[in-house]
Formats: C-alpha cells, structure tokens, sequence
C-alpha cells in the first residue's frame, strides 16, 4: 500500500493533521481564563495560526460550491467501513510514532470512550466514523481545505470564528452582498441551507446522511462547527431543529476532543464488536 506523508510546507503548514486537534484540545482546557485562551492562539502556535491564515484566505463561497460539485457526487469508488479507515491509515506523519496515535487509533479511541460510558451503539459507530472523511487530504486536498474550525460562507463572519482578523484577506470580505449580517441567506433558514467552508465534516457527513439517525449527522456535519456550538455564533441563521440537535453536538465534542490519551486500543481484540456494529447500520460497502 501506498504511503503518503505529510510535511510542513508553505502550503501545509501543519506537521500533520493531529496538530490541529491538539490545538483544539488545548484551545478547549478547562478552567482557562479568556486572556490564556487568546495567548494560546497567536504565540505558541506559529504553524497553527499559519494554518488558519490560508483557511480563511482560501475558503470563499465559491470555493466551498466548486468543491461540493467535486466531492458530493461521491464518485470516488465503494469502500467498507474497514476499507475506509486502513485507507486513512496510509496517511503517516513525520513525528514521532511511540507517542502519537495513528488515524485508526483516534477513531477507536473515539469510539472506545462512547462505549464505556454506555453511550448509544449509533453513537459508537459515529464516534468511528467521524474523522474518515479526512481521507480527503489522499485525494490531493491540503490541510487547510479538510480540517480546521468550519464557518458560513456567503454572510459576515463572526469574530467567534479562531483567528477572525484572517478573514480581512479572504476576497469575499469585499464583497457587500456577503457581509451582511444574513448575507445570501433568510433569517432562520435552517444550517441544511448554509454553505459551510468546506472539510471532513461536510464530506463523511454526505457520505453517512442515508445511514445514520439525524443526532449522528448534526455530529459528524458540525462537530468543527466551533463558533456555533461552544460559542454560540450564528444562531439567526438556525431553525428550530438545529437548536434541538445542538445538544447531541456538544454531547460529541469532549470524546472527540479528551479521548487521546488513553491506552492503545488493541485492534485485533475489538474488530468482532466493530464488525457486528458495522453491519447494523452500513451496508457492506459505501459510496465515497
Ligand atoms: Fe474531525
Ligand atoms: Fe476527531
């Protein structure tokens, strides 16, 4: 199997992909005061902030609509589940292998977390799956177009959005039918019609959308949605149904963000639970 690895470069300022969740997990401690949050940002993380420079300078409202059109379709061939993950798997980074965890390894850890604390089994195979559709970063995609916090495109960005002051220099920022408070949207249009930047998150989200309960599909869409769901940005732009799914995306976020850490998972031991969950809620093979 092919093996591609990821370097920091002008264009991928990540070392990997891990890097910005380990940003998010510091960003996200408990009991830090609002000045320690703001400091954690800009200083200590040089390539982070690097990172998030290009995001908000390259995800435009017509970035995220050509990517849609790219990706949507689903036309990159059928995979299993397992397919699908041992393909994330070929994504190695240059750090250290003894501490760091492989991409199959965040996913059962994830996934592993829910299940101890006898979280619902479709909650179990979302925890799984979450991440997949970093997969993306294979076919060719740069880090700043598949992980990093989301945001609406096509209205004004919130200051609640890590880094706002990035935006000045994305070219929709000149543009006055896009900053607007609503912008191209109607009040309380419901998020379904908001066109996110685009990354994992909307991708495995249409990947699963036939396969999983509405509460699993508002955590894998919106679960680097941060402005909304820890910060409480862009509530004019939501319908009564995404409030009443907010809380089942909060309820993702700290496996997500707190599950690193803990012991291995061993693979080979828990492949028949996973095997059995898989085949209750996926067909043997999926359309990516
Ligand atoms: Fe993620
Ligand atoms: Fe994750």
């Amino acid at each position: 199997m092919s093996t591609a690895v990821a370097t920091p470069s002008s264009h991928n300022p990540l070392g990997d992909m891990d890097e910005w969740d380990e940003f998010l997990e510091g960003r996200y401690k408990e009991g830090k005061t609002e000045t320690e949050f703001r400091q954690y940002d800009a200083e200590a993380n040089p390539g982070v902030a690097e990172f998030y420079r290009l995001n908000h300078l390259h995800q435009t409202h017509e970035y995220v609509l050509g990517k849609e059109k790219e990706y949507f379709g689903l036309t990159r061939g059928e995979k299993s589940i397992w397919e699908a993950a041992e393909f994330l798997n070929t994504l190695v980074d240059d750090s250290d292998p003894d501490t760091d965890l492989t991409q199959m390894e965040h996913l059962l850890q994830t996934s592993e977390a829910m299940r101890a604390n006898n979280e619902p089994r479709w909650m179990v195979a979302t925890g799984f799956v979450h991440d997949l559709g970093k997969c993306l970063c294979l076919y060719g995609e740069p880090q700043w177009g598949v992980v990093g916090d989301t945001f609406p495109t096509g209205c004004a960005y919130s200051d609640q959005v890590v880094f706002p002051e990035y935006f000045k220099a994305n070219p929709d920022f000149n543009n006055p039918v896009f900053q607007t408070k609503y912008g191209i949207y109607e009040p309380n249009c419901g998020l379904d019609k908001v066109k996110m930047s685009f990354g994992h998150d909307g991708y495995i989200y249409e990947v699963m959308k036939n396969h999983l309960p509405m509460e699993a599909l508002y955590m894998l869409r919106y679960h680097s949605f941060y402005a909304w769901h820890r910060h409480g940005a862009y509530d004019h732009l939501c319908n009564e149904q995404d409030r009443a799914m907010l809380p089942s995306v909060l309820r993702f976020n700290p496996y997500d963000l707190y599950s690193k850490g803990n012991t291995k998972p061993n693979l080979a031991e828990l492949k028949p639970y996973y095997d059995d969950l898989f085949a209750e809620f996926f067909p043997s093979k999926l359309a990516w």
